[in-house]
């Protein structure tokens, strides 16, 4: 559209986030042509830097080809920087000027502000931006921000309430790049977009939800930073939670953002509070045998971390969602740093066959898995005849592995997703201010008893599959093991 600009100020340009991540997506929508045609994009930061800088910094992280000398050239000619303070009302009168250039008689020109920035700055700079750098006319604000959303209820709340003060809820757009994954967004398909699921999606058919997340490596030198959150709010609190409320909610009345939304709220509001019993903490030490340096290290050997911190590494909670559907089934959400391998999925453990006709132990439950990362994936645990004379029953799989069955096809990075998606006015994708109100009330209790109450969480080994008495809780609750998970 010739009659409109669109700007991205990205503060907190000279950060991490803005070199692994932001930039590199702004590069990918760009040399794909789906970012709008118009784009300007300027960084904003504290350090004196040159767009020769920032390219230095950035460009590495872009995995662009010598072919692609050209386009980029043409990517960094629509770049800009401006050096500012984020608590100056004048340093933003300046980063206004700079968007104001792209003004023209007859152009609007859209501003979506992305802050790439820590949370203990949020307050200055959106009150800043609202004071200084509104759009004029009929051109849009959007503003994204990062988790972490506060740090429990109260804190939260309190971002929610200066936020609301400056900005419509349709101009925030809270990030949890979850939100953006390929086989999270597929949720909503498979559940809804199949007729065999839906009878079967309830108290009377499922055991039990399991939502795991695994990762291979420690904190790799950000402990200072995970120490002040810890596993619940790094992880659990946000994607799993997402994902619990994508696989839990009923059907929504179409999917319109807010539709979805009201949905998920529905079901976060039938969850109750976690309570201590229902959790297994535990926090990694290195393996002398380790074959890296980093695998010999354990989370208190990292420089960072606080001496004799009881910050956990692992948690397992246990999440009872009381309503017609769902009561009785355990949610059970799982994460980890520092263990044996990289993956998130969720697993529906169905009930056992009632009048099972078949010798003791032959059937297994069905399992549906949906395979997050990596290897995205769809398969159906279920029991098929072995093949020959006998009829012995066999575990099988109905497998729909993106890998071969949409070969050749690459599945994009959730920013790039979610960026597109503030680009063009879609908040589907992103977290209602009730929603994260209603995810803290779940897990504040047990976050400050923790912190009160200090209890050691359950050493387990750099590399493992997490403390055994997680494995144990989960058998306990109802889970019946059926091969890795
Ligand atoms: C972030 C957490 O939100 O998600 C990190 O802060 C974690 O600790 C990361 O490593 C995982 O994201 P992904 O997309 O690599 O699974």
């Amino acid at each position: 559209n010739h009659e409109c600009t669109d700007v991205i100020v990205v503060l907190g340009a000279s950060g991490d986030l803005a070199k692994k991540k932001i930039y590199p997506t702004l590069w990918w929508l760009y040399k794909d042509g789906l970012i709008p045609k118009h784009i300007q994009i300027i960084g904003y930061a504290r350090s004196k830097l040159t767009i020769t800088d920032l390219k230095n910094r950035t460009q590495p992280h872009f995995k662009a080809t010598p072919e692609e000398k050209a386009q980029l050239d043409g990517f960094w000619k629509v770049n800009w920087y401006v050096a500012g303070s984020y608590d100056k009302g004048d340093d933003y009168q300046k980063l206004n000027k700079e968007i104001t250039k792209f003004e023209k008689p007859g152009k609007k020109v859209n501003r979506l502000f992305y802050l790439a920035l820590p949370p203990s700055v949020y307050e200055p700079v959106t009150k800043n931006i609202r004071e200084n750098c509104m759009a004029i006319g009929d051109g849009w604000t959007r503003v994204i921000v990062e988790k972490p959303f506060g740090h429990d209820s109260e804190s939260s709340a309190k971002l929610s309430n200066h936020l609301s003060e400056l900005f419509k809820e349709e101009e925030i757009y809270r990030i949890d790049h979850y939100l953006g994954k390929e086989m999270v967004q597929n949720l909503m398909v498979l559940r809804f977009g199949n007729r065999i699921f839906s009878p079967l999606w309830n108290r009377d058919n499922i055991a039990s939800v399991i939502i795991s997340f695994k990762e291979p490596f420690g904190t790799q030198g950000r402990g200072g930073y995970f120490d002040e959150f810890g596993i619940i709010r790094d992880v659990m609190q946000n994607h799993l939670l997402q994902i619990l409320s994508l696989v839990a909610m009923e059907k929504p009345v179409s999917t319109g953002a807010e539709d979805i939304r009201d949905e998920k709220v529905k079901v976060l509001k039938c969850i109750q509070q976690l309570k201590l019993e229902d959790v297994v903490l535990g926090q990694y030490v290195g393996d002398p045998e380790g074959e890296t340096e980093d695998s010999r290290l354990g989370y208190l050997d990292d420089p960072t971390v606080p001496d004799g911190s009881v910050t956990p590494t692992f948690a397992l909670a246990t999440l009872q969602i009381k309503n017609e559907r769902w009561e009785g089934v355990p949610f059970m959400l799982r994460c980890g740093k520092a263990l044996n391998e990289r993956k998130t999925e969720v697993r529906v453990q169905f009930r056992d066959v009632p009048g099972d006709i078949f010798p003791e132990g032959a059937i297994q439950r069905n399992e549906l898995i949906i395979r997050v990362q990596p290897g995205e994936a769809v398969y159906l645990k279920m029991m098929a005849k072995k093949p020959g004379m006998s009829i012995d029953c066999e575990e099988s799989e109905l497998d729909l592995t993106y890998g071969s069955r949409y070969r050749g096809v690459t599945l994009r990075d959730a920013y790039e997703r979610l960026i597109l998606d503030a680009f063009v006015g879609s908040q589907i994708h992103f977290v209602r201010s009730d929603e994260l109100a209603e995810a803290w009330r779940i897990f504040t209790p047990v976050l400050h008893q923790v912190e009160r109450e200090k209890p050691k969480p359950i050493t387990y080994k750099y590399g493992s599959r997490g403390p055994r008495e997680a494995d144990d809780f989960l058998t306990k609750s109802g889970f019946k093991y059926t091969g890795t998970y």
